[in-house]
């Protein structure tokens, strides 16, 4: 039988603060420190995100391994996220790990963040089968690729300007919504109207995105308002022009998926990343699936957003492969999934 595999997971890309512990593959705990400090300016300072994971590491890795009641040299190895990211927020991690690993003398793999996402959908009991096909929606990213195997992947389409929970983000900062505005627009989507204005979808050939253009429509609409009349129109119709932007991101989002099943005939999609937690496009994204005789996965809620049990995740795929890192990685803040 071989010997247990106890997986210390760690997330410091951006603004999260997380760590999380994998036993045998199976989730045993996971802890998300989020990090109020940046509200106020409307987006991540990446000089606080560094400095705020510093002062949270140790006792968010602590709470990790006491809630799977696990002890540091019960570990067996190590994951971190090396990349992209924010260079000082990934580096805290990145040193952290490999400080642990030469401390307990174990093994330790870097991940790509995205990897981490993709991983999201094996800490669900349904889990999908080789090949699939996975749309990455977060604040830094939008692709939908296609996977064959553990770490073997094929990047369909990307965006080509703004990521999709950038556009909800930038989105909400026009409205007057904090950051990020993302789960606040899901929200108010909900007794909104969709049909209340028809903002313009762009669709590209192939399966690349676009959002950039839906972001300028929004503040277009809103400028053709005068000042005092737009805040009146924004505090009457929130909900609906929401809703509006919130179903056009969705139909640009899922052409794509609609055509890459079909040209493919891969009938297993995951939806992952912050933005997979939308509800309408989770609904919408289901929709879809049934209608194509296929199969939808989604990672629970807990697991949309950045974590380290995804990072975990990805380090216990790699290291079945008998992959691992020398001490000599280092964080990437541009690092590329291919
Ligand atoms: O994956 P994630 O936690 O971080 C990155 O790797 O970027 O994604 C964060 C993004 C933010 O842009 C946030 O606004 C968006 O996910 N988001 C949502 C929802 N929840 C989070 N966007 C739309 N609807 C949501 N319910
Ligand atoms: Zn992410």
């Amino acid at each position: 039988m071989s010997k247990t595999s106890v997986l210390l997971g760690i997330e410091t890309s951006c603004d999260d603060t997380a760590a999380a512990v994998l036993v045998d593959g199976k989730l045993a705990s996971s802890v998300v420190s989020s990090q109020p400090q940046h509200v106020e300016f409307g987006g991540v300072v990446p000089e606080i995100a560094s400095r705020a994971h510093e002062k949270l590491l140790v006792s968010v890795v602590e709470s990790a391994l006491q809630k799977a009641g696990v002890k540091k040299n019960d570990l067996t190895g190590l994951v971190v996220t090396k990349g992209p990211g924010l260079i000082g927020s990934l580096m805290v991690g990145v040193s952290f790990t490999k400080a642990l690993s030469v401390g307990l003398c174990i093994p330790f793999i870097g991940v790509n963040h995205l990897e981490g996402h993709l991983a999201s959908l094996f800490l669900s009991e349904q889990t999908p089968p080789y090949p699939h096909l996975c749309l990455i929606v977060s604040g830094g990213h939008t692709q939908l690729m296609r996977i064959d195997a553990p770490g073997k992947f094929l990047i369909l389409g990307k965006t080509r300007d703004d990521a999709a929970g950038e556009a909800f983000d930038k989105v909400g900062k026009i409205m007057g919504l904090d950051y990020p505005a993302g789960p606040l627009i899901d929200k108010l989507s909900v007794s909104g109207n969709r049909a209340f204005h028809s903002f313009p979808r762009t669709r590209l050939k192939g399966y690349d995105y676009s959002f950039s253009g839906i972001k300028t429509s929004v503040l277009y609409y809103l400028n053709s308002f005068e000042e005092e009349e737009r805040l009146i129109h924004l505090q009457s119709s929130l909900p609906d022009l929401c809703a509006s932007f919130q179903e056009a991101v969705v139909d640009m989002l899922l052409s794509p998926v609609k055509k890459a099943v079909k040209d493919t005939g891969i009938r297993h999609v995951g939806l992952v990343g912050g933005v997979s937690a939308n509800s309408r496009l989770r609904k919408r994204m289901s929709g879809l699936m049934d209608a194509q005789h296929g199969q939808m996965y989604v990672p629970d809620m807990a697991y949309c957003m950045d974590n380290a049990a995804m990072i975990a995740m990805a380090g216990h795929l790699r290291l079945e492969l008998g992959e691992q890192s020398a001490l000599s990685e280092i964080a990437n803040p541009s690092l590329k999934l291919l």
